[in-house]
Formats: structure tokens, C-alpha cells, sequence
């Protein structure tokens, strides 16, 4: 009988789980539960969701290994008994930018912060919420005894939740915190201490920093998961660049509640703009990435303003020509993170009597949301990353509008992967290699690949820029 692997997406919105042949990759199972909504949620419901998923996907009974990838930076503060503190604070949660800020001044500098960690400091990485946590709730973090992230603590309810010194995690997440230096693989417990406002940050418990192919131990015998080797887990990003299969070279364009760019590195980078965080990757390389805050919900949040599903929203897009009659929208809807402006929303310019239609502004939201990501493809190759093939993933890489759109102003050919789980897919790619304990991770057959061409509109890139400039400076 074929021994099964199980890979588990923690994400924003729900908790998917695929089951996969281990030596070939074939998908056996399926399920999936959603998550609250929120940028501040209780662990509880992710491990309820996890249940349900399981459940879904008709149990880990002939499950010989799990590996959980989840959604990165997301703070779970845990008191000396291993009880939750406080909801988590996510990595959409802009709180804590005043806490980015003062951080990066208490340390010297933005270029201080990328050397020491890999990243300069935005709300979204773990050290800033500790911070806020430490200037708000004082009480609370007084009573911090370890920190996690939410693929940490899953991997570690899953063994149990016994004591403290189980809780395990993986170079790709830990590089998320930035506490933990990529470059050097080490934790940097004085800027944790610096955060919580503590004299040493010594007695507070990280979770163990695991190989890439490293058990994090066994499953909870009391829960009948005793049978069961689990990973090390991944930060989702890096879950999906081995779900992938990504290689040197290689750039995946994540389109789901954020949008992300990230590509396989050989070296660590360092990119004191602060545009590109210096992560680590989930095979012992690198991964940088810039991170916009606004993705499919751009979409989404279009599709309701002009009463439309999103399979009519990309019809509309793809009626008007390039440029969308005049239009640009800056879609952060949410404030954003890459340009760094937590308080920006969203503008809509350049509106004329002629322009102002229902197809031109499907068009623009399509065409903002990728100019903020091919500003980041530009970002990382800058830093001398090479880009070589660009592959486009995510919710929001299923509508036709994005398909089509994404050559042209990218500038190059643009790859499309099956529509696939491919965090999922990475997690149970990894619990295969851990069974394997090979060096490298299990060749499987990847997913067919579409290749999209377009005429490049880079007169649509170059309006964008003028007018995000505008839109930033008022900000
Ligand atoms: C990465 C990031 C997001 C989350 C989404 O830095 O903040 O991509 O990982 O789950």
C-alpha cells in the first residue's frame, strides 16, 4: 500500500489540508474549514478549523507524516502554563506600526534592522507586535513566557501542546520574526528583549529552530496521533515556493489576501529600503520577498462595487484597452505595507467624462494590483537576484483578467501552474522528504504550466508610478 504524507495551509481565510502519495505526489484527499475574519484571531479557531479540514479530508488514520505551513508572522503569546494570552495579532494587523517605527529608532536606523535580521521593520513582522503588546497591554506582557507563530503552535498542538520546550519551528518562519537573524540561522534575543522592554529576553522560550527536513517529533498519542512524524512546517511563502518546486531563478507572483513576490536565493539579501525582507527559504536557501497587503481583495472589493462576480469582473477588464481610458487605481484598500504606508487608502485618478466606465475600472483595479507587484519583481532583482521565470499563483491568479494582464505589464512572459493548494502541496512535499531523510526534497511530478504572452504596456507601469508617488506623498 502507498504510504500517504498530509500537508495542512494555515492561511488567512481557512485551513486547507491535501493528502498525497508520498513517493509520487499524487493527491489522495482533500479538505478544507475557513478561519474567522479579522486581523486579530484566537488560535482556538485555527485548531478548530484544522479538525474540521482533517475531518474533511477523511482523517490522518493512514497518514504516515504532517507538515503544517501557515500564515507568517501572526504573534501567539503563551504564558508560563502554555495558555494563549491574547488573540494573535496577525501579519495584516497595522496597529503596530507606531511600535515599527520607535523600534527602528531605538535600534539606530532602517539599514540596522535589514543587517541584524534580513528585514527592516514593518507592522507585520512578530518583533513590532511584541512591542505594542508591551506598550498597551503591560500586563500581558509581563506574563509572555515563549512566543510562536501560528505553524509553531499548530505543529505543537498537534504533539500535545506538553511543555513549553516542545514547541519546535523552521528557519522560514523564524526569519519572519525578525528576532532571528536568516543570515546567521540565530536567534537575537536582545531585540526580543528590546521589544517587550525586558533587561534579557533569556528565560523566554522560542521554539527550536528545525533543519529543513527535520522532525519536529510525533503526534499526540492521547489523540490517536501517535503514528504520525511531523515536519518542521514552513511559513506559507516558502510552503509554496517547495510546493512549487521553485528553483534559482525562479519567481512566483502569490496573488491571495496579500500579494506576494518572492524568489529562491542562493545568499541571503539585505535591503535597507526596506522593499524586500531577507527570508529564508524552506530547502536551507533564501527567500526574499515583498509583500503588498492589498491582493485578491482588490479584486474582490471591485467586483462588489460594481455588482459583478469575479468571472464578469475580468470580462469587463479584458473589454477596455490598456490604460483603462485614463484610469489608475492605487489599491491600498488596506493600508499598505510595500511602499510602507499603513494609513494610505486607496485612490482612484485620473477620472475623465469619457473614461469613467464600468469596463475601465475593472481594468485599473486589475492593472494597480499588478503594477504594485511588478514594483516588487523590480525590487528583488535590483538586489541582483535573478529572475529568470515568473510564475503567477493564488486566488486571484484565477481570474482571466490577471492572466491575461500580468504579461503586459510585467514586462515578460508570465507562467501559469495549474490552479493548485501549493502551500499545502509544500508541506506535504516536506513531510515526504522527512520520511525520506534524503538530502534533498522528493522529485514529484509538478503541475502542467500555461504560458501567457502579451504586448508590454510599459506606459500603463510609468503612469502608475507618477500617480502611487502622488498618492504616498499625501498620505
Ligand atoms: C509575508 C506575509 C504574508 C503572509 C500571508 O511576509 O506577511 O504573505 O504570510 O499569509
Amino acid at each position: 500500500m502507498a504510504t500517504l504524507v498530509a500537508g495542512i495551509d494555515s492561511s488567512t481565510q481557512s485551513c486547507k489540508v491535501v493528502i498525497r502519495d508520498a513517493e509520487t505526489g499524487a493527491l489522495a484527499r482533500f479538505g478544507q474549514a475557513p478561519h474567522p475574519d479579522g486581523t486579530e484571531v484566537d488560535p482556538a479557531a485555527w485548531w478548530d478549523a484544522l479538525q474540521a479540514a482533517v475531518s474533511a479530508a477523511g482523517g490522518l488514520d493512514d497518514v504516515a507524516a504532517v507538515s503544517v505551513g501557515g500564515q507568517q508572522h501572526g504573534m501567539v503569546a503563551l504564558d508560563a502554563d502554555g495558555e494563549v494570552i491574547r488573540p494573535a495579532l496577525l501579519w495584516n494587523d497595522t496597529r503596530s506600526a507606531p511600535s515599527a517605527e520607535d523600534l527602528i529608532t531605538d535600534l539606530g536606523g532602517p539599514g540596522e534592522w535589514s543587517r541584524a535580521t534580513g528585514s527592516v521593520l514593518v507592522a507585520s513582522l512578530t518583533v513590532t507586535k511584541l512591542r505594542w503588546l508591551a506598550d498597551h497591554e503591560p500586563d500581558n506582557a509581563a506574563r509572555v513566557a515563549a512566543v510562536a507563530l501560528p505553524h509553531d503552535w499548530l505543529t505543537w498542538k498537534l504533539m500535545g501542546a506538553g511543555s513549553l520546550d516542545m514547541l519546535t519551528t523552521d528557519r522560514s518562519d523564524a526569519s519572519g520574526t525578525s528576532y532571528f537573524d536568516a543570515a546567521a540561522g540565530q536567534y537575537r534575543r536582545d531585540l526580543l528583549a528590546m521589544a517587550l522592554r525586558r533587561e534579557s529576553a533569556e528565560d523566554i522560550v522560542l521554539p527550536r529552530v528545525l533543519g529543513p527536513n527535520q522532525s519536529a517529533g510525533i503526534g499526540d498519542t492521547a489523540a490517536g496521533l501517535g503514528h504520525l512524524v511531523l515536519g518542521p512546517g514552513a511559513g506559507d511563502n516558502a510552503s509554496a515556493a517547495l510546493g512549487l518546486g521553485m528553483r534559482r531563478g525562479d519567481v512566483a507572483i502569490s496573488i491571495g489576501t496579500s500579494g506576494v513576490v518572492s524568489a529562491v536565493a542562493p545568499d541571503p539579501v539585505d535591503d535597507p529600503s526596506g522593499t524586500v525582507n531577507g527570508f529564508a527559504d524552506a530547502t536551507g536557501a533564501f527567500l526574499p520577498l515583498a509583500v503588498t497587503l492589498n491582493g485578491s481583495r482588490v479584486l474582490d472589493a471591485t467586483a462588489r462595487l460594481l455588482g459583478v462576480d469575479h468571472g464578469e469582473l475580468a470580462e469587463l477588464a479584458l473589454a477596455a484597452d490598456p490604460g483603462a481610458g485614463g484610469l489608475t487605481l492605487v489599491p491600498y484598500l488596506e493600508g499598505e505595507r510595500t511602499p510602507n504606508l499603513p494609513d494610505a487608502t486607496g485612490s482612484l485618478l485620473g477620472m475623465s467624462v469619457a473614461g469613467m466606465t464600468r469596463e475601465n475600472l475593472a481594468r485599473a483595479a486589475v492593472e494597480g494590483l499588478l503594477c504594485g507587484q511588478a514594483d516588487g519583481v523590480a525590487a528583488v532583482e535590483a538586489l541582483g537576484v535573478p529572475v529568470e521565470r515568473i510564475q503567477l499563483i493564488g486566488g486571484g491568479a484565477r481570474s482571466r483578467a490577471v492572466q491575461q494582464v500580468a504579461p503586459a505589464i510585467l514586462g515578460r512572459d508570465v507562467q501559469l501552474p495549474e490552479p493548485g493548494e501549493y502551500v499545502a502541496d509544500g508541506a506535504a512535499r516536506q513531510a515526504a522528504w522527512v520520511l525520506a531523510a534524503t538530502e534533498e526534497p522528493p522529485t514529484w511530478q509538478t503541475s502542467k504550466v500555461t504560458t501567457v504572452e502579451a504586448a508590454p504596456t510599459p506606459e500603463v507601469r510609468e503612469r502608475y508610478a507618477e500617480r502611487r508617488h502622488l498618492v504616498a506623498d499625501r498620505v
